[in-house]
């Protein structure tokens, strides 16, 4: 018998990033192919890649170059290079970095296993396609593995909204949402594997609209809805989400559905109306904020988590006091800033730049904030009860770690529960990045 195939696998970016090199990763399985996690082994190595900001773009190329040796060590090594610098770049990759065999964008991830075929016959392979199939279907995974507790899930894709600023609608090219039943097997399946909690992940998941059982186009909220009624499955959360799409039903479903997390990921990216119109984002800070009262109204405990650009072109030291204004008034429990980042083929990178040194100072006034707001909110959790879905052991023996229902880790000494118990926790101290408890009852 011959020994099976190695494939190393490097994730960048975001969470879909991570699910989709799971899925390859089990496409290539059937190829023969277990996965290892050092490349100094592997017989092939993907890269799947992320071209939201610059700086992610370049890691890829310098990443390449570190890999070199290995291919003259091992001339039966295989380089590829997946995801959105694939489908941004495409073949400009094997020109830029000749020891690339193999590019394939983010939609064409089910054509994997041919690609890999070609390449080891010495010819490069490349598709960076939109291709009609659905992906997912010719993804299906076998053998079934046990899973931990928490997975993520794909149900949408691409994006059509165009924030003047942002690359995924030529990357993951248009939305496309997955139809109800196919989320739900897969889910079901998750389950059996082990999973509790799933993430639903979509570039604008709220704009979720896949097929339902009865024909017609489910909302997201539906789709939860559903998802609600599978035994096992104990929780469920989504992103991330836009503020047009956040409809009535959606909130509703935060008040109403008990697997529903209270945690919301609703990015607005700047406070100011002026720099908003020119990032194209269709709504003011001032729609926003009505739109986070009503969110709280139908769910007051809801830690709201957001992304933000700082410099984005002509943005003023007022547009920026009235980002931090509106942080102010909404108090993240989580948020994510970045300075802006000029993405080539993009509208805003026709712009006038802000100058970099006073983009950086912004960026560390708006970071101090968000970290004092993080603070806050996570000390005051000192003293309340929580729900805690236990991943692994900690650092210390007999410890656990978990997440709450406000996706807060958890930790907790002497714990006897076990991956993938929920229960109940009493908080007794904050720390910079988690909470330390211990169980009830
Ligand atoms: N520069 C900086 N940040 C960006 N994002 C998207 N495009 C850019 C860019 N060109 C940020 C947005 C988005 C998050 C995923 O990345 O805040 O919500
Ligand atoms: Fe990019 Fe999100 Fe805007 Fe779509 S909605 S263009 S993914 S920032």
């Amino acid at each position: 018998m011959t020994s099976p195939k190695k494939l190393f696998i490097k994730t960048y970016g975001c969470q879909m990033n991570v699910y989709d090199s799971e899925r390859m990763a089990e496409a290539m399985g059937g190829q023969g192919y277990v996965e290892t996690k050092t490349p100094e082994d592997a017989d092939m190595i993907l890269l799947n890649t992320c071209h939201i900001r610059e700086k992610a773009a370049e890691k890829v190329y310098s990443e390449l170059g570190r890999f070199k040796h290995l291919k003259v060590e091992n001339p039966d090594l295989k380089i590829g290079v997946a995801g959105c610098v694939a489908q941004a770049e495409g073949q400009e990759i094997m020109r830029r970095q000749p020891l690339v065999d193999l590019v394939v964008g983010p939609q064409s991830y089910h054509r994997l296993p041919e690609l890999e075929a070609k390449a080891r016959t010495g010819k490069k392979a490349l598709d960076t396609d939109f291709p009609e199939e659905d992906k997912f279907e010719r993804l299906k995974s076998r053998p079934k593995a046990q899973r931990g507790p928490t997975a993520f899930l794909t149900v949408q894709e691409g994006c059509d909204k165009f924030c003047a600023f942002c690359v995924v609608p030529y990357t993951r090219g248009a939305e496309v949402s997955r139809p109800v039943q196919r989320v739900v097997d897969e889910a079901k399946d998750l389950v059996d594997r082990g999973v509790r909690e799933v993430t639903l992940l979509g570039q604008n998941v709220n704009a979720y609209h896949g097929e339902g059982p009865d024909g017609t186009d489910w909302s997201l909220a539906r789709l939860i809805w559903e998802l609600n009624k599978i035994d096992g499955l104990k929780r469920i959360r989504f992103t991330t989400s836009h503020p047009n799409d956040m409809n009535d039903d959606l909130i509703a479903a935060h008040s109403e559905c008990e697997k529903l997390m209270p945690y919301l990921h609703l990015p607005v990216q700047s406070g100011s109306d002026r720099i908003l119109k020119r990032m194209n984002r269709s709504h003011t800070a001032e729609s926003y904020l009505r739109l986070i009262e009503k969110i709280r109204a139908a769910r007051p405990d809801i830690l709201m988590s957001g992304d933000f650009i700082v410099g984005f072109p002509e943005e003023t030291e007022a547009d920026f006091q009235a980002t931090l204004d509106l942080v102010e008034a909404v108090r993240y429990g989580y948020a994510y800033s970045f300075k802006y980042s000029t993405r080539p083929g993009t509208p805003a990178a026709e712009r006038a730049q802000v100058d970099a040194a006073e983009a950086d100072d912004r960026l560390q006034r708006l970071q101090a904030m968000i970290t004092r707001h993080q603070r806050e909110i996570q000390e005051d959790m000192v003293g309340r009860t929580v729900n805690v879905l236990f991943e692994k052991p900690g650092r210390l023996p007999g410890q656990m770690v978990g997440k709450s229902e406000y996706l807060h880790a958890v930790h907790v000494d002497d714990c006897d529960a076990q991956k993938g118990d929920l229960r109940a926790v009493r908080i007794q101290a904050s720390a910079s990045n988690s909470l330390s408890g211990r169980l009830v009852g």
